[in-house]
């Protein structure tokens, strides 16, 4: 009898649960491969709709990596951090924490000397500590810092990952689009042989910030863009975790399952894990995809989207609304002309206002090639829990519409 989800909505995935990717995780490894044997510094940019697998991806290229090359990643989540300070700070403690079980830590400690901290109950964390003027003048010496580290590893490590994840404030600073120029630029022109790929990851707004600070960034960085699963891909997903826990996935349930999760990767979690809850008989048929896919778009919705729009967008009508954008789960625009084609003459009425309020939640966005009247969902999970919501909706009415009629 199955006892735990193999599903993680939410979370990267843990790397026995991983699935695809074949061609980005292959250019990832390659690219730490040609960083150790020319002893150079190389750059990748990471990007993708939120939670498409970005980070996933990461850190499923830096364990391979580690096994196979030997070198030392530090993943980084920098959503909180807006100083250049703070990173530098957060990089160094990331090297000592992933250090501390290893032999090689007391080279890392004392490199560190006396900024190593140990705080918490038993002293079993370990904290870096500088004075704000040592952590600017880390910045600026940043590629002697990892050249220094490296050559006091050279018996351990062959090279480092350093991947600066989720990178919100950063990516709007000016201060961070220079030091990384300069950084690049300084490995570039100085004799510095520096065995590192950095890795940059954040959604494709946080790119466009970046590049808007130093144009020349544009260049400097190696894109790597997430995107949707395809359906095989998605197929060997649900098949490899059901198969893991001894679960049977019917043919026809696996359709619906892809079709439904549309190759997100939030969504086939959510999906799985619905359907996991709801399966009794360790065989996933028709009825238990279906439930499951109606639940989740529930969970979907109460996670990803409620708190962001429906608090501000309380009205009935525009809950109406809501339900007749999407027609189909690849749809992701759609123009305001159909739309209120497809709408009450009451919701109409509040159709200017409706977009008007998504438009400032940053849920859908007028493309500038696009005619007026166009709109487009920024997100892809927007338009496939719309569409989820739409489908939901159908399948209530219909419910409710075969109620009582004769067997
Ligand atoms: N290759 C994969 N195989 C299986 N599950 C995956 C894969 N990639 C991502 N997932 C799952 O999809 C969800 C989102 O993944 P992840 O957090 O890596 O995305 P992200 O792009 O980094 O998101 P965000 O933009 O929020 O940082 C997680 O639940 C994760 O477990
Ligand atoms: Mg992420």
């Amino acid at each position: 009898m199955k006892e735990y989800s193999p599903f993680t909505p939410g979370i990267p995935v843990p790397v026995e649960y991983f699935v695809g990717r074949d061609n980005e995780l292959r250019g990832i490894i390659a690219t730490t491969k040609k960083s150790i044997s020319q002893n150079s510094l190389e750059r990748i940019f990471v990007t993708g709709e939120r939670g498409m697998g970005k980070s996933s991806l990461c850190k499923m290229a830096t364990a391979i990596s580690e096994a196979e090359d030997n070198v030392l990643g530090l993943h980084l989540h920098l959503g909180g951090v807006n100083t250049l300070e703070e990173m530098a700070r957060m990089v160094f403690e990331r090297l000592l924490r992933n250090s501390r079980d290893k032999n090689w830590f007391g080279t890392v400690k004392d490199f560190f000397g006396n900024h190593v901290k140990q705080v918490g109950l038993f002293g079993f964390m370990l904290e870096f500590t500088a004075s704000p003027s040592d952590l600017r003048k880390s910045i600026s010496e940043f590629p002697y810092i990892l050249k220094n580290l490296l050559e006091k590893l050279k018996d351990e490590k062959k090279g480092i990952i350093l991947i600066l994840d989720d990178l919100n404030g950063l990516a709007g600073s000016a201060d961070f689009a220079n030091w990384l120029k300069s950084f690049v630029d300084e490995v570039a022109t100085s004799n510095i042989h520096l065995p590192v790929l950095l890795i940059l990851v954040g959604i494709p707004e946080r790119r466009r910030q970046l590049i808007n600070n130093q144009p020349s960034l544009d260049r400097v960085f190696n894109m790597i863009q997430v995107k949707r699963f395809e359906n095989d891909e998605t197929i060997k997903f649900f098949d490899q975790s059901f198969t893991k826990i001894n679960v049977k996935v019917e043919k026809k349930a696996m359709e619906l399952l892809c079709r439904y999760s549309g190759g997100h990767p939030v969504f086939m979690h959510e999906i799985g894990d619905a359907v996991f809850n709801i399966d009794e008989d360790d065989n996933i048929d028709h009825k238990d995809a279906m439930l499951g896919i109606v639940r989740s778009a529930e969970a979907i919705g109460a996670k990803y989207i409620e708190p962001k729009v429906l608090a501000t967008v309380r009205s009935d009508r525009y809950r109406a609304i809501l339900k007749k954008i999407v027609r189909a789960p690849d749809e992701h625009r759609f123009s305001k002309q159909d739309l209120s084609k497809r709408i009450s003459p009451d919701e109409s009425k509040v159709l200017h206002n409706f977009l008007q309020k998504m438009k400032n939640l940053g849920v859908i966005s007028q493309p500038p090639e696009a005619p007026r009247g166009e709109y487009e969902f920024t997100s892809e999970l927007y338009s496939l829990f719309f569409w989820l919501q739409a489908t939901a909706q159908k399948s209530h009415d219909r419910n409710a519409n075969t109620r009582g009629q004769p067997k």
